[in-house]
């Protein structure tokens, strides 16, 4: 059912074709001059020619970083010290009430910073109604959280720490008490933040986190084409990218993380069938909201899956498909799905070193720990 959410959508294409159009025109000079009309018949039902293959740098393109706002804050200034405070608190169960939940329980970092389920146990295996999306590259997106209800990584931390279904830890003073408790814990975080009076915070637990997450970039053969490597995209890579371009998927994927960059409605052209989550209306209570997520990032799109905001599409080609149909009203070929999906298994990057992203040994409790609490 086409309605008029096109509209927006099509306004949305127009501005990405203006950009386009704006390339082509660069190169037009050096185009011959058209022929004159050949006296021979057209043939009969002759097909309209292939579009033109766009050059790489018309490509690359969309996947340029945006200039930076003007009224845009100054990158946070992350030390070594709150990198490594980071790492051990990522790591740590005992920011979770019963002792047995960590970051890395729902993104593990070995496996592309998820955990492979539609949704994540947490708390007592309880589930929540999200699908836990990646935390590589995820520093470089607008918003975090599939509605984007938390502005920064450091706003997103304190979330699954106090969340009752995730690490459900009672409030900030039980956090503030299990660190407190462990010495080595005491001694880093003044080491972090030296300028604090009780450096002990979950604002500078959080802080510390995201330190360490704007560490997790995974640098792919896709970040080296669009540097200008254009041989570290196979043939086929190369078609599913003028695909990936051609078709539309850069409305919204679009980037240096393909995506991260927008809210969009999931069924813009075609309604999506059993869509129950409002995503971002639940944030901004307006009405144009209702059914719109934060686009995903398609890096380490291969191993990431299940995909969507609810775990609910389990493999990449019918992905694909579905996209192509709900979002922009096109059937693809079996052809075209192949070289779509190699483009995007091309996006799968290296992981950052052992170093970075093991476990580190965490230091012991003392008798002052609060326990494990299983209820
Ligand atoms: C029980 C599983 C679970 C645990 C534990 C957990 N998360 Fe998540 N995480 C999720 C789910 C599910 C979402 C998506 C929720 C939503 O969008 O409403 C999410 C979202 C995120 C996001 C947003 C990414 C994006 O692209 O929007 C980041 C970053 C993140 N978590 C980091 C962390 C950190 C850091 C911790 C530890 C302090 C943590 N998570 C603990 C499941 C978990
Ligand atoms: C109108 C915007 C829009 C267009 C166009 C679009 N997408 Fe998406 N895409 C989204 C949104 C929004 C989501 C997340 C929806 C959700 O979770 O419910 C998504 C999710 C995905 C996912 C799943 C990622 C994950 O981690 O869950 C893949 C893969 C994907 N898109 C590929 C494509 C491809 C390939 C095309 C072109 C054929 C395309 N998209 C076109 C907006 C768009």
């Amino acid at each position: 059912m086409h309605r008029t959410r096109l509209l927006p959508f099509l306004t949305l294409s127009a501005l990405g074709a203006g950009a386009l159009s704006a390339c082509l025109d660069g190169k037009s000079e050096s185009a011959p001059a058209r022929a004159a009309a050949p006296a021979v018949a057209a043939p009969v039902e002759a097909k309209p020619p292939a579009p033109k293959p766009l050059t790489p740098e018309q490509l690359t393109h969309f996947f340029r970083p945006a200039p930076p706002a003007k009224d845009a804050k100054p990158a946070p200034q992350d030390t070594d010290a709150q990198v490594a405070l980071g790492r051990m608190l990522y790591f740590e169960p005992r920011l979770s009430k019963n002792h047995d939940v960590s970051c890395n329980t729902c993104h593990g970092l070995t496996t592309y910073g998820v955990d492979n389920k539609p949704l994540s146990d947490g708390h007592k295996g309880q589930k929540g109604s999200r699908n836990s999306p990646t935390v590589y590259n995820a520093a470089g997106h607008i918003a975090q959280f599939w509605d984007g209800r938390a502005d920064t990584l450091e706003a997103q931390a304190e979330g699954p720490i106090l969340n009752p279904v995730e690490m459900a830890m009672p409030d900030a003073k039980r956090v503030v008490a299990t660190l407190s408790s462990i010495p080595e814990y005491t001694a880093r975080f003044r080491e972090a933040f030296p300028g604090d009076k009780a450096p002990v915070t979950l604002a500078n637990a959080a802080r510390a986190i995201a330190a360490y997450e704007r560490k997790l970039t995974t640098p792919s053969r896709f970040d080296r084409y669009v540097a200008g490597k254009h041989d570290a995209l196979t043939e086929q890579e190369q078609r599913g990218l003028q695909l990936f371009v051609s078709t539309g998927c850069t409305t919204c994927h679009n980037g240096p993380a393909v995506g991260g960059t927008s809210f969009q409605k999931l069924g813009l052209v075609e309604d999506y069938p059993g869509l129950k989550d409002a995503g971002r209306f639940d944030v901004t209570k307006n009405e144009d909201d209702r059914g719109k997520f934060r686009v995903p990032t398609l890096l380490n799109v291969e191993k990431t899956g299940p995909y969507l905001h609810d775990g609910s599409v389990s493999d990449l080609p019918t992905m694909v498909r579905l996209m192509a149909k709900h979002q922009l009203a096109r059937t693809l070929t079996d052809a075209e799905v192949d070289d779509l999906v190699a483009f995007l298994k091309s996006l799968t990057g290296e992981l950052p070193s052992q170093e970075l992203i093991s476990a580190p040994p965490l230091p012991p409790s003392t008798k002052k720990t609060p326990k494990p609490d299983p209820s």
